[in-house]
Order: structure tokens, then C-alpha cells, then sequence
């Protein structure tokens, strides 16, 4: 195979004469050169690695600052979040408590006994849903697991515990009665 032949480096002119880190940031950004235009695409995908990571950063102390802020907070009144015979074994749904709160998931595991957790994983704030059949909750954003009767991380990257809420069934409903923080 021949070699591939080395790039063409064109240096156009702008039409008022002033060097490129001088020209309009517009002018910057759609040059006239190949060469440069790779080089914006360069700048473009640090720009947004850097931004990315900087998001991740916030989620994560945005998780830390909420769980530091609930910790001093009284116990959130119990409320019924669940009928019985609204699900079957296995079946879950998401709730909020308190009202306002992030979501929470009710699953059912067994014909009277339901566990229930904060719906947002604890790795990057995806969404976990219900594995019952292997006892666990899974992550799909990167295959992270935890489980379900515990909410303790079993596998993939997230390090925490899923912050737990109480339930207990009265009668035929099923109430929240209270929360726990995940452990670290
Ligand atoms: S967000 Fe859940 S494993 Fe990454």
C-alpha cells in the first residue's frame, strides 16, 4: 500500500490583512483552511469533554449536598403508595415520597413483601430497573447492578448503596414510613 500523501496546509489570507488570532471569533470558527478546520474540531471536542466532565462533577455533588441536607430533616409522614393487588409478584412502579421527592421504586418480591428504593442510580443518576427474577436492580447506562434486597452495589461502577425507603404493608396498602441514605 502506498503512502498515504502528506496533507495540503493552505494559508488563505483574510481580506482585512490581520493575522488569524486576530480575525472575528466567527472567522475563527468557520476558517477558510482545512488545516485550521481540523484544529476547531479539536478545540470543539475538548470544549466538550471538558464540559461533560464538569456535568458529571455537579451531578455527583449535587447527590452528595442532597443527602447532607436530608440528613437533619425529621422523618417524611407515612403515606399509602401502593394497593395490595395493584401488583403482581414481580411487578413494580415508581412513586414519589415525600410528594415532590425524585422518583422511588416499589417492587414486589414475594406475595406480601415489597422493597423500594430511589429510583436514580448511584453512579451517574440513571434510572435503575427491576431484575427480580436474579434479585437485583439493574443499571443499563453502564451495566451497573445492585441488590434487591439490600440496594448494595453487587457489580458494574456504582460504589454506593440506592438510598432505601421503608414500606410496610397494612391491611391491603402499602405504605412508605420513612428513608435511609445509601451507604457508602
Ligand atoms: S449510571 Fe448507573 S451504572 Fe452508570
Amino acid at each position: 500500500m502506498s503512502p498515504r500523501p502528506p496533507r495540503r496546509v493552505e494559508r488563505s489570507a483574510a481580506p482585512d490583512g490581520r493575522p488569524a488570532h486576530e480575525q472575528p471569533r466567527w472567522r475563527q470558527d468557520f476558517p477558510v483552511d482545512w488545516g485550521d478546520a481540523d484544529y476547531v474540531s479539536r478545540r470543539d471536542l475538548v470544549k466538550f469533554l471538558v464540559l461533560t466532565s464538569a456535568a458529571f462533577v455537579a451531578g455527583q455533588l449535587w447527590m452528595v449536598a442532597r443527602s447532607f441536607l436530608q440528613r437533619g430533616k425529621p422523618a417524611p409522614e407515612a403515606r399509602a403508595v401502593a394497593a395490595l393487588d395493584e401488583l403482581p409478584v414481580g411487578g413494580a412502579k415508581t412513586f414519589e415520597y415525600p410528594e415532590g421527592s425524585t422518583p422511588r421504586l416499589l417492587v414486589r418480591t414475594a406475595a406480601r413483601e415489597f422493597v423500594a428504593y430511589d429510583q436514580a442510580c448511584t453512579h451517574l443518576l440513571c434510572p435503575v430497573v427491576p431484575a427480580v427474577a436474579e434479585g437485583k436492580l439493574h443499571c443499563p447506562c453502564h451495566n451497573g447492578w445492585f441488590d434487591l434486597a439490600s440496594g448494595r452495589p453487587v457489580a458494574g461502577p456504582p460504589q454506593r448503596s440506592l438510598p432505601r425507603v421503608l414500606v410496610e404493608l397494612r391491611g391491603s396498602t402499602v405504605y412508605a414510613t420513612g428513608v435511609e441514605e445509601g451507604e457508602a
